[in-house]
C-alpha cells in the first residue's frame, strides 16, 4: 500500500492513516482525495486492521482544502475535474469515513481549519494535542464554510460555537476544543500519539461485528424516528448474533451468569468461539 500523499502504517491492528504533505501543510489537494479513499478502502478490507487513526504529518493535521490546487487551480481551470474530485471528498469522508465498519480516530497534532474539520467530525473519536490550532477560516478569504464544513459543523459543534468560529475566523486550541466537545479530549502534544494509541488499543480486541453495529446504531438512529430506530435496533442485535454465532449471548453473557468474569468491569475477548 503505497499513496503518493499518504503514509499508511499498520501495527497492533491499528492501521494508521498519516496526511502527508507537511510542507503543505497537509492541505486536501486533488490526489490526497484519491489516495484517502483509496486508502480508506484498502483498510476496511484488511483483516489486519481494527481500529482506524488519521493524523498528519509535521506541524498540521490538515489546513484544509487545497487553496490553490483545488480551488484557485481546477475549480476555474477544469471543473469537470474539480467536480470529480468533490465527489470524491464527499464520498469518501461524509459517507465512507462516517459509516466506516471499524472505530475511526482523529489524531489532530496541529493546524486544522475549514476542510479538516469534517475529517475530525466523521471520525468516530478524537483527540487533539493542547497545542493544536483549530480555524474556520473561510471568511477571512471572503468565503464561509461550505460542502460539508457547514453540516459538519452543524452535526458536533454547539450552536453558539460553530456561528462564533465561523463568523469570525477566530482560532481555537486543542484544550478549547475539548472543552466545546469537539474532540473527546487534549493531552500535551509529546503525548499525543502514546495516548490516541493507547485509546485505540482498548477497541481492538473487542468483537468487531459489535464495534460495528454499536456506531450503525448510534449514528443511523440520529436519522430515525423512535419508532423506526427500535425496529432497526432490533434487526442489528439478529445481525450480530449471527455473525458471532449467538457469541455475544452464548459467551458474553453466559460466562457472566457462570461467574467468571464481571463485564462492567472487564472485556470478554472471545465473544466469538
Ligand atoms: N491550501 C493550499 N496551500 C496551503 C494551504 C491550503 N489550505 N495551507 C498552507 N498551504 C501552503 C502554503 O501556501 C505554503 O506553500 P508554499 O511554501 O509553496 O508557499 C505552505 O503550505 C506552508 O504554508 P505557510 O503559510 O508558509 O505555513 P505557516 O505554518 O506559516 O502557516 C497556516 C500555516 C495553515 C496557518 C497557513 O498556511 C494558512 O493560513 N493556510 C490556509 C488555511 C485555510 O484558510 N484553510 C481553509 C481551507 S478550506
Amino acid at each position: 500500500m503505497t499513496y503518493k500523499t499518504l503514509l499508511v502504517d499498520i501495527k497492533d491492528k491499528i492501521g494508521k492513516i498519516t496526511l502527508n504533505r507537511p510542507e503543505k501543510r497537509n492541505a486536501y489537494s486533488p490526489q490526497m482525495a484519491d489516495d484517502f479513499a483509496q486508502a480508506l478502502d484498502d483498510l476496511r478490507y484488511n483483516d489486519d486492521v481494527a481500529v482506524v487513526v488519521i493524523t498528519g504529518a509535521g506541524e498540521a493535521f490538515c489546513a484544509g482544502m487545497d487553496l490553490k490546487e483545488l480551488f484557485f487551480g481546477l475549480k476555474q481551470n477544469n471543473p469537470k475535474e474539480y467536480d470529480r474530485i468533490s465527489r470524491v471528498v464527499t464520498a469518501s469522508r461524509g459517507r465512507t469515513l462516517r459509516y466506516f465498519p471499524k472505530p475511526t480516530i482523529a489524531m489532530v497534532n496541529g493546524f486544522c481549519f475549514g476542510g479538516g474539520f469534517p475529517l475530525v467530525e466523521c471520525s468516530d473519536l478524537a483527540v487533539a494535542a493542547d497545542e493544536a490550532t483549530f480555524g474556520l477560516s473561510e471568511i477571512n478569504f471572503g468565503m464561509f464554510p461550505g460542502g460539508q464544513v457547514a453540516r459538519s459543523i452543524a452535526n458536533i459543534m454547539r450552536p453558539r460555537d460553530a456561528l462564533l468560529y465561523s463568523l469570525t475566523g477566530r482560532t481555537f486550541n486543542g484544550k478549547e476544543a475539548a472543552d466545546m466537545g469537539f474532540v473527546n479530549f487534549s493531552v500535551p502534544r509529546a503525548k499525543l500519539e502514546e495516548v490516541t494509541m493507547s485509546l485505540a488499543r482498548e477497541m481492538t480486541d473487542k468483537d468487531p461485528a459489535a464495534l460495528k453495529a454499536t456506531k450503525d446504531s448510534y449514528r443511523f438512529s440520529l436519522e430515525q424516528s423512535w419508532e423506526a430506530s427500535m425496529s432497526y435496533t432490533a434487526a442489528k442485535e439478529q445481525e450480530v448474533f449471527v455473525a458471532q454465532n449467538g457469541g455475544w449471548l452464548k459467551n458474553g453473557v453466559g460466562d457472566f451468569v457462570e461467574g467468571k468474569y464481571k463485564p462492567g468491569l472487564q472485556s470478554h475477548t472471545g465473544v466469538k468461539k
